[in-house]
């Protein structure tokens, strides 16, 4: 990242959010498998991160049962099945509310996303908006959900 700020600085600007609009941001992890946990840790080492994270291991419905707090931001790319409940559990806790973004990635056709994108839609809590995309890598068609609590 501060390779980026400084290539925007010195080089060719730059039109990502940059240093003074997107500083102190903390990430909370959650993931099930313990070596990808471990990866993920020592990646986020190596890249001098490792204060700006933190890694939650376990299942999603546990831990966000442990968390407490309001987020700015949501970004949901676990089992699809488990987005709805997930987001419902979030709600319940607080852990989302006015003003929290929530992304949810993988909600093309191919993942059946009907049960999560009708809740999202229609429970009266969010302003949502989708976004098609593609699936990374590949040229099948897929999509974000990109839903603003009210
Ligand atoms: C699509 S990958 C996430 C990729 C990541 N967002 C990225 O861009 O590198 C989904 C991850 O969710 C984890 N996962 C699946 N179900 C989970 C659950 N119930 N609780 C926590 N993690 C889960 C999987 O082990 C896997 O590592």
């Amino acid at each position: 990242m501060r390779t980026i700020d400084r290539f925007a600085r010195e080089v060719r600007w730059l039109m990502n959010v940059g240093p003074d609009k997107g500083p102190q941001a903390h990430v909370t992890s959650i993931e099930i498998n313990e070596d990808f946990v471990n990866s993920a840790r020592a990646n986020v080492g190596v890249a001098g991160l490792s204060d700006r994270v933190s890694f939650l291991h376990g299942p999603s419905s546990e831990v966000l049962a442990t968390l407490e707090g309001q987020y700015d931001m949501v970004f949901l790319d676990h089992w699809k099945d488990l987005y709805k409940p997930d987001l419902q559990l979030m709600e319940e806790r607080g852990l989302v509310g006015p003003g929290t973004i929530v992304v949810a990635d993988n909600v093309g056709e191919l993942f059946n996303p009907d049960e999560y994108l009708g809740y999202v839609r229609a429970c009266g809590l969010y302003d949502s908006e989708h976004r098609s995309a593609r699936i990374e890598y590949t040229n099948h068609a897929d999509a974000v959900e990109i839903s603003v609590h009210r």
